[in-house]
């Protein structure tokens, strides 16, 4: 009887269950959209209970689709979006508040008065982070502060704290485990990248009481047991890592140099740069990349706010197609070297601009723009933004692949990938596989399940399905870029 892992994908957007072999094959899909909040302009809410029942029937589902009993899975691993605040109570379960997302920037004031008292470089210097609404430690200190009674029962011991993997594991353990991984942790603002400890001078900067924090694990790692009341079986949860972190190691770019690009709702550009932690001179972030055995290996990241977000847009907000696969016919329709920028700063601009306050714009506007044009400069515009974040990691780091890897739901698109090679100027790699998000989590719990012996077994398994080798000419790749710099400029808010 043959015998899998299940990986749980909790998303921004939507959850995922997929079941994978020991060649990293898929052998079933569920996946499952949820809700998204937005209460006021800039702030994003999800209700924890729509993420937590969207996991429930997505593992449940991938059971049924595969048809298998919960006895053919060896173990779970476990990835997430990053950041994403939610404040529980200790007996009861239930969240206080609807979890804060990444993208919320309620927090922009606060992070500004730390940034003007002088902060920056304290933060910077023990996270590896900017101070930015992004983090979460911000976003749970708005809790603490706004809901009634919450930071008095924080300090009595009675709530916890979590990121999304956090707050699975305590549901599907049922409050036996509070517990998180590195690469998780690394994305709070609280947790100390060299010492590997909550860091008490980040506590008592933020005012988060360490009663909440959970206890930091291995990336592969004993997680604890899930309950068999969920999925028919006590399973072992046995791999956790941040969705950009398992996208790396599902891309199996283990060796210093080696990068890779996820476009899901976001676009992150992660390239891991070893034992050592590589501080940004160019506003990007030092994060971890994945702890394996005690051992960090750490990553520089570039973090774009809105990729995927924007066809998103393109389709509900604006109506201009029924579906995403369109959108390769409907740029392939442009005239090439259109005018029209469209720079989706919904929630701010990320790296390498870090300006929350900045919003969207449509530039460049003929009397001869269509859809095809608006969807075009929409795709485009992610490929301008990672030719942002790779002129920054050319500039911080010595050794680079000179190949990019990607992944994530747009790379599917022929057009933006061929339009990502030209920008950027460097070839282009998409793998056979293309949940690698899950499937590095996959991995990670397979590393500590004896599926695998070590790195080198996994990145066996990594196959290229099509390369996209650059052919613009220089002279059309600057002069393109260069319009983009002049739409940035324009939306900064200062
Ligand atoms: O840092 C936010 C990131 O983890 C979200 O990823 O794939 O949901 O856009 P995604």
């Amino acid at each position: 009887m043959s015998s899998f892992i299940l990986a749980i994908d909790q998303g921004t957007t939507s959850s995922r269950a997929i079941l994978f072999d020991r060649q990293g094959q898929v052998a079933a899909v569920a996946q499952q959209e949820f809700p998204q909040h937005f209460p006021q302009d800039g702030w994003i809410e999800h209700n924890p209970e729509d993420i937590w029942d969207s996991v429930v029937s997505t593992c449940r589902e991938v059971l049924v689709k595969a048809d298998i009993s919960a006895q053919q899975i060896d173990g779970i691993g476990i990835t997430n979006q990053r950041e994403t605040t939610v404040l529980w109570d200790r007996v009861t379960n239930e969240p206080l508040y609807n979890a804060i997302v990444w993208q919320d920037r309620r927090t922009s004031d606060l992070c500004q008065t730390l940034r003007d008292e002088g902060h920056t470089d304290t933060v910077q210097a023990h996270t590896g982070l900017l101070i930015d609404p992004y983090f979460s430690a911000t976003k749970l200190a708005w809790i603490l502060d706004h809901v009634e009674g919450a930071r008095e029962r924080a300090e009595r011991g009675e709530l916890a704290f979590g990121t999304v993997d956090s707050f699975l594991i305590w549901r599907l353990t049922n409050g036996k485990r509070h517990v998180t991984d590195a690469t998780n942790a690394s994305r709070t603002a609280l947790f100390n990248i060299h010492t590997q400890q909550w860091d008490d001078e980040l506590l008592a900067l933020f005012n988060i009481p360490a009663s909440l924090l959970p206890e930091v694990k291995d990336s592969s790692d004993d997680f604890g047991t899930i309950d068999a009341s969920w999925l028919g079986a006590e399973l072992p949860i046995a791999g956790v890592a941040g969705d950009q972190q398992a996208a790396l190691f599902g891309q199996a770019c283990f060796t210093p140099g080696m990068g890779k690009s996820t476009y899901g709702t976001g676009c992150f550009m992660i390239v891991n740069t070893g034992d050592e932690p590589a501080t940004s001179r160019n506003r990007l972030l030092t994060t971890i990349a994945y702890r394996l055995n005690g051992k960090p290996t750490y990553a520089i990241e570039g973090s774009i706010f809105v990729a995927g977000a924007t066809v998103q847009w393109l389709r509900d907000g604006l109506n201009l197609f029924a579906d995403a696969a369109e959108t390769e016919a409907l740029a392939r329709e442009t005239r090439s070297g259109h005018s029209v920028y469209l720079v989706p700063a919904f929630t701010g601009l990320g790296a390498p601009h870090w300006d929350p306050k900045a919003r969207g714009a449509i530039l460049g506007l003929t009397r001869d723009t269509g859809i095809a044009e608006i969807v075009a400069a929409g795709l485009q515009a992610v490929c301008y933004q990672t030719r942002d974040l790779e002129r920054c990691m050319s500039d911080d780091m010595s050794a680079k692949s000179g190949k990019l890897r990607v992944d994530g739901g747009m790379v599917k698109n022929n057009w933006v990938m061929q339009f990502l090679a030209d920008m950027l100027g460097v070839e282009v790699d998409r793998p056979a596989i293309l949940e690698t998000t899950a499937l590095g989590a996959a991995y990670l719990a397979g590393l500590r399940l004896g599926w695998y012996a070590d790195l080198d077994e996994i990145e066996r398994l990594w196959r290229c399905e099509k390369s996209f080798v650059p052919c613009m000419d220089e002279a059309t790749r600057e002069h393109l870029y260069q319009g983009w710099q002049d739409a940035v400029a324009r939306v900064r808010s200062a």
